[in-house]
């Protein structure tokens, strides 16, 4: 580790100088998580396109990372540049609080991908857990909410709540909380549908908020029947459905919605809709729909101040660069091959993982897979998170990183994006036998 540190450090005075100066910026980053970085200050940046980003010192690196799957349309793709270009600088206006033709053909498009009838849009995914989940409570009249332990949904507050010895306990490090989330949620592990059954018998929840794979404590997958538990479970007692994509759009161009046939009552997408341009939105069924406007016509307020909606949402940029994102670049037919290059990717590593007779798996979700130091894969969020090991995640992401490969900080993830290659993946392959060759051997 010390090795590698030393030779990032030496690969790198560009990037290192610009932390250093950089001293009004808080945690000299532009935004704290930017120091979620092995080797003590992150990789300055200075372009990309497609599936590569070049540093502030040169280095072109093959990026699996895509931003933590912001960029999942590859970096600038031409008809982004051309729609956002055409937006500002052709007919101009980046923001106006009215509506532009965009809008109702990329929620038709919403619509004919995950099948819900009505959207509404955020600029992140944040957003659009939060405002959704003011609706759901609205409707049902219920207070709480229910998410799996170690799943994230964003800077919600509600989903802060991790399960300990069964009992619902603010997650570790849990910044500043307004209330203890325990009182605002309820949570069970992934996959644990008894545990889900027993605490919707209390009847106080108004939605279950789940990504249908947690992607966000290693790739926790649903094991056979989990999913249809819950829909079972929500449907029994009155509950909502809330499916977060916005990550699991990986799983192809409905997402997992789509492709494991789920039925929420609503869902929840940001980060890659826009190729990276703020944006999020969020989709009602046709009958949470009409709820929430017989509530709306008993008084509750989604119009001005009542705490649903954002000056920017919606806004023409936002909606020009997602219609040339779905229309044009995260087409139908791009998930095939990006899965095919993932699966490769995972294949590569489970051989090494094989060769070398490693306590790892990895798991694959359409073109994202990701490693985890536990085997058999981890099937609770809980049981992920104790698999972490942050020494060896920082050993193998700076040995990428060192050679040309970026790797996602936060985790192992890799995602695939159109512009991915096989050149790419072997490339991993070659720079991860060696890591993990040379970890073995105590080098
Ligand atoms: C599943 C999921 N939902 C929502 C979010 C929030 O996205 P953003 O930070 O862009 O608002 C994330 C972020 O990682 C996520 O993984």
């Amino acid at each position: 580790m010390a090795r590698e540190a030393a030779r990032y450090e030496a690969q790198h005075p560009r990037s290192r100088a610009l932390f250093e100066r950089s001293n009004h910026l808080f945690g000299r980053v532009p935004m704290t998580w930017m120091n979620k970085w092995a080797g003590g200050f992150p990789l300055g940046f200075d372009s990309a396109h497609g599936a590569i980003v070049t540093d502030l010192d040169g280095h072109e690196l093959i990026d699996f990372a895509l931003g933590d799957t912001g960029a999942m349309a590859g970096h600038s793709p031409a008809a982004l540049v051309a729609a956002v270009n055409e937006r500002i600088g052709a007919r101009g206006g980046v923001t106006t609080m009215l509506p532009s033709e965009d809008a109702e053909w990329v929620a038709a498009e919403l619509s004919r991908r995950f099948g819900l009838a009505q959207w509404s849009f955020t600029l992140s995914a944040t957003d659009a857990n939060r405002w959704l989940l003011r609706l759901v409570r609205l409707v049902t009249g219920r207070a709480k909410i229910l998410v799996f332990s170690y799943s994230y949904h964003g800077t919600v507050d509600e989903t802060f709540v991790v399960a300990e010895n069964g009992r619902a306990v603010s997650r570790p490090g849990n910044v500043g909380a307004a209330v203890d989330p325990a009182t605002t949620t309820r949570v069970v592990e992934f996959n644990d549908l008894e545990g889900l059954r027993r605490e919707l018998a209390h009847g106080d929840v108004a939605a279950v908020l789940t990504e249908p794979a947690l992607t966000n404590i290693g790739i926790v997958l649903p094991e056979p029947g989990f999913l249809e538990g819950v829909r079972a479970a929500c449907d029994e007692t009155g509950t909502l459905l809330i499916i977060d994509e916005t990550h699991t759009f990986s799983a192809g161009p409905g997402g997992a919605t789509r492709r494991f046939n789920l039925r929420p009552d609503a869902l929840t997408i940001g980060k890659s809709l826009g190729g990276g341009v703020p944006c999020g939105a969020y989709g009602l069924s046709g009958d949470l729909a009409a709820r929430v406007h017989a509530a709306v016509a008993n008084g509750a307020d989604i119009v001005d101040v009542g705490g649903v909606g954002g000056t920017l949402a919606g806004n023409p940029l936002s909606l020009a660069a997602m219609r040339a994102v779905l229309g044009q670049v995260l087409t139908d037919d791009v998930f095939g091959p990006m899965e095919m290059l993932a699966s490769a990717f995972a294949q590569g590593v489970h051989s090494v993982i094989d060769e070398h007779d490693l306590d790892w798996s990895i798991s694959q979700l359409g073109a994202r897979c990701e490693y985890r130091f536990a085997k058999p894969a981890p099937t609770s969020g809980g049981a992920s998170m104790r698999s972490a090991d942050a020494l060896l995640e920082d050993y193998l992401h700076l040995y990428g990183v060192n050679r040309g490969i970026l790797i996602t900080p936060f985790h192992n993830m890799a995602l695939m994006c159109p512009a991915t290659t096989r050149e790419h993946v072997d490339a991993h392959q070659v720079m991860f036998e060696q890591a993990v060759g040379e970890l073995v051997a105590g080098a």
